[in-house]
């Protein structure tokens, strides 16, 4: 039987994957959504390699079991330590997040790359980079308490004093290798008077190419989106509580 509703899950440790939901439901609306936020074991960060595979795997296997057509790993921490491995053990589609290091070197002289410190020193960051580096000068810069505090802040109201987190330095490009950045886009950029980049728009258009092919036959058309569901996310994971009252209320990320 024709399938002509796609599913996709979207997995973060915690509430960053929600800004790449918002940009995936923005370009390519017409995908029922699932959500997965491992909140509980969030940061992700600073954890080992081993254990990090052990959490994204459980929960892309969740994802699976719910028949989706596709996973979105809205977590450059993950993509950078997993999405290899998980391509080889799942038979869906995985999509990963690319810090947009390419789009921003095009356009910057000095350029400052965000990240968690298990994306911080990937391999995959460092290819980046380095066929970037002819181009403009790029510092690379691991902060490894970040995401946990934008985590806090926005989901307990704790206090986040960004200041203490980023390095000082004269950049005009800013590169958010992490997906709870993107809630502190605009101010990132007001501190360094900087142009500033994130990868969510690329990941949601990678999405849209594959499954508008894969399930319509063509490129989500806008003909073929009538007959596509659509509807609310659905969250799931011990965390949804709190996803989902982000995702509803959260005036930062409304922004997006
Ligand atoms: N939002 C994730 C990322 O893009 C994970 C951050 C974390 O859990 O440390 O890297």
């Amino acid at each position: 039987m024709e399938q002509n509703t796609a599913r996709v899950g979207v997995f973060d440790s915690g509430i960053g994957g929600l800004t790449v939901l918002s940009a995936c439901r923005r370009i390519f609306p017409s995908p029922e959504y699932l959500y997965y936020g491992d909140n509980p074991n969030a940061p992700y960060g600073a954890k080992s390699e081993a254990e990090i595979l052990r959490l994204v795997r459980d929960a892309v296997g969740k994802l699976c079991e719910e028949g989706v057509d596709a996973v979105v790993l809205a977590c450059n921490t993950a993509t950078a330590v997993c999405a290899e491995a998980l391509r080889s053990e799942f038979s869906v589609p995985i999509i990963g997040m690319e810090p947009a290091v390419k789009p921003a070197a095009a356009t910057c002289k000095r350029l400052l790359v965000l990240a968690t410190p298990r994306t911080a020193e990937s391999e995959r960051l460092r290819k980046l980079v380095s066929a970037s580096a002819a181009r403009c000068d790029i510092t690379v810069h691991a902060a490894p308490r970040l995401a946990g505090c934008i985590e806090r802040a926005l989901s307990f109201g704790e206090p986040l004093r960004l200041c203490e987190h980023l390095p000082q330095g004269d950049y005009d490009g800013v590169v958010l290798g992490c997906t709870h950045y993107v809630y502190m886009k605009r101010e990132i950029g007001d501190f360094y008077r900087a142009r500033v980049f994130d990868g969510n728009e690329g990941a949601a258009n990678r999405l849209r190419s594959l499954l508008g092919k894969r399930i319509s036959g063509t490129d989500d058309h806008p003909i073929n989106r009538a007959c596509f569901g659509g509807g609310e996310v659905i969250f799931l994971g011990n965390g949804a509580e709190t996803n989902k009252k982000l995702y509803n209320t959260n005036k930062c990320f409304i922004k997006f």
